[in-house]
């Protein structure tokens, strides 16, 4: 397959938005898209140059709008569809890129297929969803609604009971309810979505982060069936009438992922573990405790790196809206070196908003709109340290603000050489101004040793090429038989210094050296 990959994406650094947390302007207390509007500079100043905008569509919010209720509308709480559209040129005139959360994998119950779907009349939609033949034929592997409505059958789930699966198809089938991906219903769910992604590419949107990619062909163990359906069906539809579109894919395989059309995926907290290595396991590699095993990340990474790194993009994430923020594991200096890595790594990197600030997980918040677990990283933005730390006059807000803001808020840190904030943007001008830096530029891991500190990596274009020694435990770390030298070009701590093949990372550091 020739793979066509959008340009920008070689200088693309993501900002991940929750819209209901960022910034409320009608001052109903929820973040609307005005709201991302009046931030494009602050996000702009930071040094990101494109968004992925969490799910905005008309919705029941029984799983924060993952549970989609109209694709082409706007919630009301969000604003409009001019909004929306406004949103993508301004966007644009500040040259910055903007996908959108597409949920081709099921839909809310609410959603106006579905209630045609439960009609016990055959229709256009009776296919549309996955339906057993009655309703004491429980659908065992991804979960089933039954009794719902006069129509017989168990219905299929894709998440949450509120969320029935979109009908891809069978890869394997056992039943006769089970359709082949190839029956006509299964060809008009396809269009459907191709419909869907049509009109808002049509509006300015430059393509999509898709949830549960994945999970569109049922009972796929191989995952066979769905990866012909992301080549040979979207990813063609996309080559011919939106080449320019990019695609980012909640699978956490970016083997298969990118191999079926993807020019992203995320390295995630599910699959493989290299993420949790990272940062969540209880001893991640990048706590201070220096406890960590880094090898856990590179025997999967430079893998996966190995098999993608001409077709597409692995991309690091600082967390999501599905994860506890880093910051409930580490203190400001601790995030610093993880940016260092997150943001001088290949791929393109995704930063979850406020984790440029050390943004805190709220603890033992009660579950809002299915967030369960999920939802004390969910907290709106924390602007500065006035009422509501500036996201919204209103009393209430669509969750408390963490009462940290007072400490930890943009304006602050935007006064502060020293700040978080301050290190991200020096992060991110450095990857700006040196090609060996940019998504596409090579990485080749240097010193990466199990139970031992520091790892060490070089990336390079042409003939540029950068070294970059992350030891973010307390310790000083000596590490012989490497030879490096050139010019440091910043540090996170004290920069680390040579001798003879000899390199010292001292505490708590990150280094970025230039070797030519
Ligand atoms: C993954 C999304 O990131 C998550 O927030 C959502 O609940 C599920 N998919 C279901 O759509
Ligand atoms: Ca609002």
């Amino acid at each position: 397959m020739d793979k066509r990959i959008p340009k920008w994406l070689n200088d693309a650094v993501f900002y991940e938005i929750y819209p209901q947390s960022f910034y409320d302007t009608n001052k109903d207390g929820i973040g609307d898209i005005n709201g991302i509007i009046e931030k494009l500079d602050y996000i702009c100043g930071v040094g990101f140059n494109a968004l992925w905008i969490n799910p905005w569509y008309d919705s029941p919010f029984n799983d924060a709008g993952y549970d989609v209720r109209d694709y082409k509308k706007i919630a009301p709480r969000y604003g409009t569809n001019a909004d929306a559209e406004r949103l993508f040129k301004e966007a644009h005139k500040r040259g910055m890129h903007v996908l959108i959360d597409l949920v081709p994998g099921h839909t809310s119950i609410e959603h106006e297929w579905f209630k045609k779907s439960c009609l016990p009349e055959r229709n256009e939609f009776s296919d549309r969803y996955i339906w057993s033949n009655s309703i004491w034929q429980e659908i065992t592997d991804a979960g089933s609604l039954k009794g719902i409505s006069a129509r017989d059958g168990a219905v299929a789930l894709n998440f949450f009971s509120s969320q029935p699966a979109l009908n891809y198809g069978y890869y394997n089938r056992t039943q006769d309810w089970q359709l082949p991906p190839d029956h006509p219903s299964c060809l008009a769910t396809r269009e459907a979505m191709k419909d869907v992604m049509r009109f808002w590419l049509d509006m300015g949107c430059d393509g999509f982060r898709v949830d549960m990619a994945a999970s569109l062909i049922k009972q796929d163990p191989e995952r066979k069936g769905v990866m012909e359906l992301w080549k040979d069906v979207f990813y063609n539809f996309l080559d011919k009438e939106y080449p320019e579109a990019a695609l980012v894919s909640e699978w956490g395989n970016p083997s298969q992922s990118i191999g079926c059309g993807f020019q992203m995926d995320f390295l995630l907290q599910f699959g493989n573990g290299a993420y949790n290595s990272l940062f969540k396991v209880e001893n991640p590699f990048f706590s201070k405790k220096g406890k960590g095993d880094i090898t856990l990340f590179t025997d999967i990474y430079n893998k996966l790196y190995r098999e993608t790194c001409e077709k597409g993009l692995i991309c690091l994430i600082s967390g999501n809206h599905d994860v506890f923020r880093l910051s409930r594991k580490f203190d400001e200096h601790e995030l610093k070196v993880c940016f260092a890595f997150l943001l001088s790594m290949p791929g393109a990197p995704y930063i979850y908003y406020g984790d440029e600030i050390g943004m805190k997980y709220t603890e033992n918040m009660i579950s809002f709109e299915g967030g369960y677990d999920r939802t004390g990283a969910r907290t709106p933005f924390q602007w500065d340290d006035s009422f509501n730390a500036g996201f919204s006059p209103n009393e209430k807000t669509y969750l408390p603000v963490n009462p940290c803001y007072k400490e930890i808020n943009a304006k602050k840190q935007q006064n502060n050489p020293d700040s978080l904030l301050n290190t991200v943007k020096e992060l991110l001008q450095l990857r700006k101004k040196y090609s060996a830096l940019k998504a596409f530029s090579k990485y080749q891991c240097i010193y990466a040793e199990k139970d031992k500190y520091p790892y060490i990596y070089k990336r390079s274009d042409g003939g540029q090429e950068i070294a970059v020694i992350i030891n973010p435990s307390e310790r000083a770390e000596i590490c012989q038989n490497v030879e490096l030298s050139g010019e440091v070009i910043y540090s996170v701590g004290k920069p680390a210094s040579f001798n003879g093949g000899n390199v010292t990372a001292y505490p708590q550091s990150a280094t970025l050296i230039l070797l030519k």
